[in-house]
């Protein structure tokens, strides 16, 4: 409502400025993709074109991928717009041969699936890689899922999840990149290069953007549930990152499971045509998540499937996922004048567009390439790449007198459900990998140290004993585990008693987090903490390894433990990678990209939060604050050490004041005081100390990953531009305000230094 109210008075204005109306402006001539669809869609039936709407499940039998009898006649009678969860190039070819064959137009499937974090070489979780900062190797890691898939026949994944997200509770936070928007936008826009390449030549895929919109917002937590956020927290905080794969010209953009503020996304006018179509003026299609429009009758938001058809397509949703409802409607709809045509026609534009564009017109078997998929997928430098992004993924939390790295000799106790477990290395949402071949803690551990090490293993506790947790992951296609508990931990104390050092691997199994994994108790799962109390009786140093797909509490083992490493589900070079951290090969220099809180009563816990007005003052009662704990969480954004040490200068300022027009340098030296050479990500944050709006206490606006020598000191220089400052104001616009602002420079969000400047007019 708001922009067209704005489009309206610019249109006045140009008229009053002008005298006259400006001529219209003379049609574009049609290109090339325009004239094909455009012929194209002229002999297409209702139903064929409802066809191209519609996407179906392929299915994974013990004998191989399967598809339903109903499909199979389905996509031969051109019902089918599109297949999901079908790959390999002999699969595809034979599914893709069912439509372009049988079909009166010969139109191409396209086949899309979840390459979250690699197709068969896994690359760390995305929330893991994104603890990296490093986006070219986000981009490298995308671009080689991408040739993977694209010579299994794939062309379109379901992936980046850009969704900003601040409660730890929700597990699917281990598929995002955490809270913070600026970087989140940067992340996605790397994610979507790095998928589609630079054009689709049969190595790259189409992007998709999801879950578009305000799904990391759900309450408590709890996976599928309401969302109920102000215009300005979409605007500000939920919106940006969709909008800069929009920028990036993402082909596709999936709608979420939530309502927000009482309407579902999968029927959201405003959000899907207003904005996203629109405003946005974005070019691609639009996909349901599954069966998201059936599930409008559950919301309550419609009264039956059909209604909740017309509710979507009429919101701008372009292919139904898995729900069948336009199949089974759409045709009805149109004829009681509740779906114009015009819509249906958009729709099947923007999906015949998509496969245009990945040129399947052309050659429908492009993608279907045996010899590659036989050279590329998992190749050497493949695994290389995934290895070198694992461990730039790790974040070192806690390295108390320097117990890591650990030496190449003695003796090394492995403790814990995930020391030699090769399954949750590669996480969740890795449907195309194989677990069998990715490199276990021990075997890494092994392979690294060399022959100089001894390392016996012991599991010592199961993931958790907890029966209903263990039964609900394993009746949903889990693969959990249970011994006798108490046999376990006597193996472990009799293997830890002969040990140097006791390395313990702990944490979540990949199952407990991702979607339908939301927890209301962020705790290391209680046998294992069992695990660690006995273990730490011992008073032998030791070496916590964290894998999970979530921040966790860890205030316990914060106060008990001198090392805690986090590694995420690292992928199929997760046990490699983290070896090579452990025993120093690398020097880790990971940093968080979401806050852990101290306690779940915290959450939501991030670092650009504002100040309220009573800010927590620990000698005044009525400040905000909680009796028990500080306000801070126990790791903050941006933080992570290294085996050295860094030091900063105050940030300088060059001007003291500058104009819209201006720009600031912000310079700082950063060295390195430590005894190993290492890499730092140097991070700048701002403050507007005065807004017609409040503003949040610090908001990250750059940030430099430097290497630097031991001794090594340098200056890093940053530039603000107006840009920098802008923020959506009292009337929603989205500017920048004259004003006092902060500059902070620092190795993470809470430890900075500041310098301040002024905007002015
Ligand atoms: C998830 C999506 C995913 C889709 C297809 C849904 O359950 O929410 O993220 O892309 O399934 O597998």
């Amino acid at each position: 409502m708001y922009y067209k109210k704005i489009s309206c008075v610019l249109v006045a204005a140009a008229i009053t400025v002008s005298g006259f109306a400006q001529p219209k402006k003379v049609a574009a001539p049609q290109s090339k993709m325009d004239q094909f669809v455009t012929n194209l869609m002229q002999k297409m039936t209702l139903e064929e074109k409802i066809g191209q709407l519609t996407q179906y499940t392929s299915d994974m039998a013990l004998t191989g991928p399967s598809i339903r009898a109903g499909y199979k006649d389905d996509i031969q009678k051109g019902n089918v717009g599109s297949i999901f969860n079908a790959y390999t190039p002999a699969y595809t070819r034979q599914l893709q041969e069912m439509a372009v064959k049988n079909t009166r137009l010969h139109i191409p499937l396209i086949f899309g699936y979840d390459v979250i974090h690699g197709h068969k070489t896994i690359f760390p979780i995305p929330l893991g890689e994104s603890s990296s900062w490093d986006l070219a190797a986000m981009e490298k890691s995308a671009h080689i899922a991408a040739a993977e898939a694209s010579a299994d026949g794939l062309h379109w994944t379901f992936a980046p999840m850009v969704d900003i997200a601040r409660d730890p509770r929700w597990g699917r936070v281990a598929e995002g990149a955490g809270e913070d928007v600026w970087l989140g936008s940067q992340i996605a826009t790397a994610r979507v290069k790095g998928f589609q390449g630079a054009g689709f030549d049969g190595t790259t895929i189409m992007a998709c953007t999801k879950h578009y919109a305000g799904y990391g917002f759900v309450q408590g937590g709890r996976d599928y549930n309401v969302v109920d956020v102000s215009q300005r927290t979409l605007w500000e905080t939920i919106l940006p990152p969709f909008k800069a794969t929009v920028d990036a010209g993402v082909g596709s953009f999936m709608t979420s499971f939530n309502e927000i503020a009482g309407v579902p996304a999968t029927a959201n006018k405003w959000l899907v045509n207003d904005v996203l179509k629109k405003q946005w003026n974005y070019k691609g299609f639009v996909v349901t998540d599954y069966t998201a429009i059936n599930e409008m009758v559950n919301h309550g938001n419609v009264a039956n499937e059909k209604e909740a058809g017309e509710a979507a397509i009429n919101a701008g949703i372009d292919m139904d996922m898995q729900g069948a409802v336009f199949a089974k409607y759409l045709k009805q709809s149109v004829s009681e004048g509740k779906v114009k045509i015009q819509t249906v026609n958009d729709a099947v534009r923007r999906v015949l567009e998509a496969k245009y564009k990945l040129g399947l017109f052309a050659d429908p078997y492009k993608y279907c390439n045996e010899e590659r998929a036989k050279t590329e997928i998992m190749s050497t430098a493949n695994l290389d790449a995934a290895r070198d992004i694992a461990r730039k993924s790790l974040v070192l939390l806690k390295n108390y007198q320097q117990v890591l790295p650990l030496k190449k000799s003695g003796s090394i106790a492995l403790i814990g459900p995930l020391g030699d477990d090769k399954r949750d290395m590669i996480g969740n949402w890795s449907g195309a990998g194989d677990w069998h071949k990715s490199v276990s803690l021990l075997e890494g551990m092994k392979a690294v140290a060399g022959a100089g090490v001894e390392i016996n293993y012991a599991k010592g506790a199961n993931f958790t004993d907890n029966k209903a947790i263990v039964d609900q992951m394993n009746t949903q296609g889990g693969d959990l585990v249970t011994d006798d508990p108490e046999t376990l931990l006597k193996q472990a104390m009799d293997v830890a008693r002969k040990a140097d050092v006791i390395v313990m691997a702990v944490g979540e199994s990949q199952g407990m987090t991702g979607e339908a994994a939301s927890r209301s108790d962020i705790s290391i799962p209680e046998s294992q903490q069992r695990l660690m109390r006995e273990i730490y009786t011992l008073g032998k140093p030791v070496v916590l390894v964290l894998m999970n797909g979530r921040p966790l509490t860890l205030q316990w083992e914060d106060a008990h433990f001198p090392a805690i490493l986090e590694t995420w589900f690292a992928g199929t070079e997760a046990g490699n990678a983290i070896a090579d951290v452990l025993f120093g090969n690398y020097n880790p220099a990971g940093k968080l990209t979401i806050s852990f809180p101290r306690s779940v009563g915290q959450i939501p816990v991030y670092y650009d939060m504002k100040k309220t007005g009573r800010p927590a003052d620990p000698n005044n009662k009525y400040s905000s604050k909680y009796l028990d704990i500080p306000n801070d969480p126990l790791y903050p954004f941006g933080y992570g050490l290294s085996y050295t040490n860094f030091s900063y200068t105050q940030p300088v300022v060059d001007k003291k004041a500058i104009k819209t027009t201006d720009k600031l340098n912000v310079s700082v030296t950063v060295s390195n005081t430590g005894n190993y050479d290492g890499e730092e990500v140097v991070q700048l944050y701002i403050r507007d100390v005065v807004g017609s709006v409040t503003r949040p206490m610090k908001q990250l606006r750059n940030f430099r990953k430097v290497f630097l020598r031991k001794g090594e000191s340098k200056e890093i220089k940053f530039t603000l531009t107006n840009e920098d400052l802008k923020f959506y104001d009292a009337n929603m616009k989205y500017t920048s305000e004259p004003g006092d602002f902060k500059v902070f420079v620092g190795s993470n969000s809470r430890d900075t230094q500041e310098a301040d400047f002024k905007l002015i007019p």
